[in-house]
């Protein structure tokens, strides 16, 4: 379905990356890490490359929230590859104090924290856009999350040590209207963008919040990082032509 596309991945190191990385190169696909953590980075290449026996997979150093290192980036893969197909923005940039519960969030920390993961997302979408647009064409498909959708139901958190970060709420709701904004600003350029949504995946987290989490959806609860595959490679492919500005949730019922 992605046969000879030039499919770039930031934070395609993180433990979604990864998974986005497979599911390319097994349609057929270039893969390309960008990822601002070079030893990492180059460690998921090496592996999986030999794992799915392929050279399709590439490695470059990109931070999403400077520009400058986005215009390399971009330059690097025009001079490689001459054309990029699509850009998922999946990269998860925080600060050391992201996450803080409610009344201990710093004003300085929620908008360090906006900055980075929104602000990197836009300044992202806008490079590689401008490219797109020399290009004649371009697909852009924003990593959301169910959080972006529905309040957070806090009752699943209760006895454990986790919560749900008000930065992440703000940034993802703020990313699918964004999304929306993109989509109609491109009118005329053949640029597609959407959104993909996610429920919670699956990383061992505390058995508490996993059957609490469970409780809320409809058959599995947690899903594996496979479960998005599908939806990825249906928005990249040429299968959604048509489906722009939209938000697709992978989430087992959690929001309904
Ligand atoms: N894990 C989940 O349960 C879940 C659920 C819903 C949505 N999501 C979303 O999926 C995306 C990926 O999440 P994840 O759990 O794989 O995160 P992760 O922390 O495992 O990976 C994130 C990757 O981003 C990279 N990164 C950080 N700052 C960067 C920067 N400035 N420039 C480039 N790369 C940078 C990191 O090096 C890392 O490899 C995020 O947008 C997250 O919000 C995750």
């Amino acid at each position: 379905m992605l046969k000879n596309r030039v499919i770039v991945i930031t934070g395609g190191a993180g433990l979604i990356g990864q998974e986005f990385v497979k599911v390319v190169i097994k349609n057929g696909a270039i893969a390309v890490i960008a990822d601002i953590n070079t030893e990492i980075g180059k460690k998921v290449k090496k592996e999986l490359s030999k794992k799915l026996n392929t050279d399709n997979i590439h490695f470059i150093k990109l931070d999403i929230t400077s520009k400058k290192s986005l215009k390399k980036c971009i330059d690097k893969l025009d001079k490689k590859f001459g054309k990029i197909n699509a850009i998922v923005n999946n990269a998860y940039p925080r600060n050391k104090n992201y996450a803080r519960s409610f009344f201990d969030v710093e004003y300085e920390d929620f908008v360090e924290n906006l900055g980075l993961n929104l602000g990197g997302y836009f300044v992202t979408s806008q490079q590689f856009a401008k490219y797109f647009q020399k290009q004649g064409y371009g697909n852009i498909v924003n990593i959301s999350s169910i959080y972006g959708v529905v309040a957070p139901k806090f009752e699943i958190y209760e006895g454990t040590k986790m919560t749900m970060p008000v930065e992440y709420a703000a940034i993802k709701s703020g990313l699918i209207h964004l999304t929306k904004y993109m989509a109609k600003y491109f009118k005329g350029m053949n640029i597609k963008v959407n959104a993909l949504s996610p429920g919670g995946i699956f990383d061992d987290q505390d058995p508490l919040f996993l059957s609490a989490y469970k409780q809320q959806c409809l058959s599995k609860g947690m899903l594996n990082k496979s479960d998005l595959a599908g939806t990825l490679v249906y928005l990249l492919s040429d299968m959604s032509q048509y489906v722009n500005g939209q938000n697709i949730i992978v989430d087992d019922g959690f929001c309904l």
